[in-house]
């Protein structure tokens, strides 16, 4: 595997980023062609995908740099409109790799579908009538997806839970389904609603609403990750400062719902560009990690630091459904490039990935809001956006964006002036 260290990757025009990718990775003319200029969904396919398309809209597809995960150099496609999450996480990735870069693991990817029972005389009866019948719902949901289960896959287990719905006792049956490299949305809600008149038999109740649970809690993804003190000094700041600072941001969203809100909205930053990226169901995503982190009653943050021996120490735990085959990922044709930019993972080892990559973006957040805080590092971004919309190309961007800064005024007309003072003083090439 290449380095995922590209250095000045940055400070390249986009078609030598573009180049620099195409020979790292091995690309074809298509496969490059796709990225780029030309990299955008078809209208034709747009339109299969949804009802009512009118167009497509695009969002800025970016490289996570420097990760190592699990031994591994990784590069980390995001599409994401938000200045600074990219620099952010390839930074913080470059300081994880001074302590070995992150560990990361995901469970088999199994699935939850639900089958709601309701209009039960006896729900206890009901639930051990079920579960009596475990085999038989099982061939039945089997025989829906028989290719499923050949790959090693498809529906293996059956639970119930009893749940009082106002007045009403219903039966919950849980179908846990092995999807293989599939998100599996549509291959359970498929198992579900074809299993409902077995269950209705079964029961002699009144089978309601039949849908995959997106709290996906047994499809949990973890990572973490140890940094020395010394590879987290900066902005005039040692180490162990910024480190207890870290530590410390992270005890106030233990301790308040209404920052764990705000940190787990950085960690999904993170999560949600790869998911973007990869063709995955973002809002599934979503809706499964905030939910998971009220399971105990309170809103927590997904993932925690704290400082032992000389380190900061990382964890993060989070479901994470997501594919690497299915619809979405193959009617994007930028999609299988920017899965292979990853080295084609398969759907356990991306949930892993996107796991350390929360992580990654949450460490870059508290990191800079422990100490100098975050807008030093926007205004930087904001001001190179000022720059281009000022004339400045190429070097002469950062120039400008050095000169606001400098200036201490980040504003566009401030940047207009630099512009015009440098062409006045060098001629027009001086922004060009
Ligand atoms: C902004 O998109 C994300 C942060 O607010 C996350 C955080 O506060 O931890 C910076």
């Amino acid at each position: 595997m290449s380095s995922s260290r590209l250095p000045g990757f940055y400070k390249m025009k986009m078609a030598e980023r573009l180049r620099r990718l195409a020979e790292q990775l091995e690309l074809s003319r298509d496969e490059m062609e796709s990225l780029g200029e030309s990299a955008t969904l078809p209208l034709s396919n747009a339109d299969a995908m949804i009802e009512n398309a009118v167009g497509v809209l695009g969002l800025p597809v970016g490289v996570g740099l420097n990760f190592v995960i699990n031994g591994e150099d990784l590069l980390i496609p995001m599409a994401v409109e938000e200045p600074s999450v990219i620099a952010a996480v390839s930074l913080a990735a470059k300081i994880a790799r001074e302590g070995g870069g992150f560990r990361a693991a995901a469970d088999e990817p199994r699935m939850i579908g639900q089958v709601q029972v309701t209009e039960l005389l006896h729900p206890e009866a009901a639930r051990a009538a079920i579960l009596a019948e475990k085999d038989s719902i099982l061939s039945a949901a089997n025989a829906l997806h028989p290719a499923m289960k050949s790959r090693g896959g498809g529906a293996k287990d059956v639970e119930v839970r009893l749940v009082q719905v106002g007045t009403e006792t219903h039966a919950i049956v849980h179908l846990i389904v092995d999807t293989q490299e599939a998100m599996g949305a549509n291959l359970i809600n498929t198992m579900c609603e074809g299993v409902a008149p077995l269950i209705e038999r079964i029961t002699g109740g009144r089978v309601r609403l039949r849908i995959l649970s997106n709290l996906a809690d047994l499809r949990l993804a973890r990572a973490s990750c140890s940094i020395p003190f010394e590879a987290l000094a900066d902005f005039g700041f040692t180490g162990a400062e910024v480190a207890h600072g870290i530590a410390e941001a992270s005890r106030f969203a233990d301790a308040d719902p209404y920052r764990a809100c705000t940190h787990n909205k950085g960690v999904m930053n993170g999560v949600d560009a790869v998911a973007i990226a990869t063709g995955n169901d973002w809002r599934a995503i979503e809706a499964g990690a905030h939910a998971w982190c009220a399971r105990n009653g309170r809103y927590e943050p997904l993932s925690r630091w704290r400082v032992a021996d000389g380190a900061l120490h990382g964890t993060i735990e989070l479901p994470i459904q997501v594919g690497t085959v299915g619809g979405a990922v193959k009617a994007n044709p930028l999609i299988p490039v920017l899965l292979k930019m990853m080295g084609n993972p398969g759907a356990q080892k991306l949930a892993g990935v996107m796991a350390a990559v929360g992580l990654a973006q949450n460490m870059a957040a508290l990191r800079a809001l422990g100490t100098v805080g975050i807008q030093k590092g926007h205004m930087a971004l904001h001001a190179r956006n000022l720059a281009v919309s000022a004339g400045a190309k190429g070097s002469a961007v950062e120039e400008v964006a050095r000169a606001l800064i400098a200036a201490g005024e980040i504003k566009l007309h401030r940047a207009q002036e630099i512009v015009a003072s440098m062409v006045a003083k060098r001629g027009p090439s001086a922004v060009t």
